[in-house]
């Protein structure tokens, strides 16, 4: 049993650091082959040797379930070597810089690196340091491309399409990479996006994201396909921009009255953890419409696709 791949003339880059810099095809090529992957995960045995003998460094440097565990079990999966590697324990913890520490796992020569990191461009800087793959699985504010393919191929499966569909991105607007890659993403691919969140967590220059921006949930969610949810990350200082999580639940929570203003077939999405009761009301999470658990499910299959994309040599399976 392999992995196929598919029939593609599109030539990926050495490293997936960010949506913005992926051109339609690529994208596309990241969604189609995660299909490939959907299939494999739904298999009895979910295994294929497709990367035996490659070998994959998870560099955690901030806090993760879903993409930490969803990167492992996609290196398992295609039959990588793999090590996880979290700040605390490592010698990061007597003061080794990020450029040292990554050049000292290089020299035990692994094919890719996963990497989240605190610091927006650390993926980018290892990119042009290193000579493996970079994979950026969040960097500070700026991008979580994986997150971002997950979160289209969830709705793609949905939806069956992802041009002109409706996609409403509302809360923490300010903190969110998540929020920064999927507009990218989204908008490349048709879809028509509005941002919504409190003025005090709306980034400065946010227009130029290429969504419309409103400041009511409710004029974001009004006859929406897709209403996703941002996490308040309030490690980061998204607290500081409401006065107090009721105030911002009443204002800015998706409740099930204003759920009711989407459209009658919309799904609900948050990239996780969430704020049950900021940003989200648990019925909603919880609900019929909600496909968050569903989220997670294809971030595996998009974790398989993209290491298989960069790290995979056909021929050899
Ligand atoms: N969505 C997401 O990035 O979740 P984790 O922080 O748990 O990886």
């Amino acid at each position: 049993m392999s992995a196929s791949k598919p029939a593609a003339t599109t030539k990926l880059g050495k490293d997936l650091l960010d949506i913005d810099s992926l051109t339609k095809d690529e994208i596309q090529l990241y969604l189609d082959t995660a299909e490939s992957m959907w299939e494999i995960n739904k298999r009895s045995i979910k295994k294929v040797p497709t990367l035996r003998g490659k070998l994959v460094a998870n560099l955690f440097f901030e806090s993760s379930t879903r993409t930490r565990f969803s990167f492992e079990i996609a290196e398992r999966r295609l039959s990588a070597d793999s090590i996880s590697f979290t700040a605390a324990g490592s010698s990061v913890s007597k003061g080794e810089t990020l450029l040292d520490t990554a050049k000292n796992l290089m020299a035990m020569a692994p094919d890719a690196i996963v990497i989240r990191h605190q610091r927006s461009g650390a993926p980018h800087m290892l990119a042009r340091e290193l000579p493996c793959a970079i994979v950026n699985a969040g960097d500070g504010a700026h991008e979580h491309p994986t997150q971002a393919l997950l979160d289209a191929f969830t709705i793609r499966r949905r939806k069956g399409r992802l041009a002109g569909l409706r996609v409403a991105i509302c809360g923490d607007v300010l903190h969110s990479r998540v929020a920064r890659s999927n507009v990218s993403l989204l908008t490349k691919m048709g879809a028509d996006v509005t941002l919504s969140g409190p003025r005090t967590l709306m980034p400065v220059g946010v227009e130029q994201y290429g969504a419309r921006c409103v400041n009511r949930i409710e004029a974001a969610v009004e006859d929406a396909d897709v209403v996703m949810m941002l996490r308040v990350q309030k490690e980061r200082g998204g607290g500081l921009g409401y006065p107090n999580d009721r105030e911002f639940f009443e204002l800015f929570g998706l409740t099930p009255e204003r759920r009711r203003l989407a459209r009658r077939d919309a799904i609900v999405m948050h990239p996780g953890p969430m704020n049950r009761g900021v940003e989200i009301d648990s019925s909603v999470a919880d609900g019929p419409d909600s496909a968050i658990l569903d989220q997670v499910e294809a971030g595996v299959a998009i974790r398989m696709a993209v290491l298989y994309l960069l790290i995979g040599s056909s021929g050899e399976e």
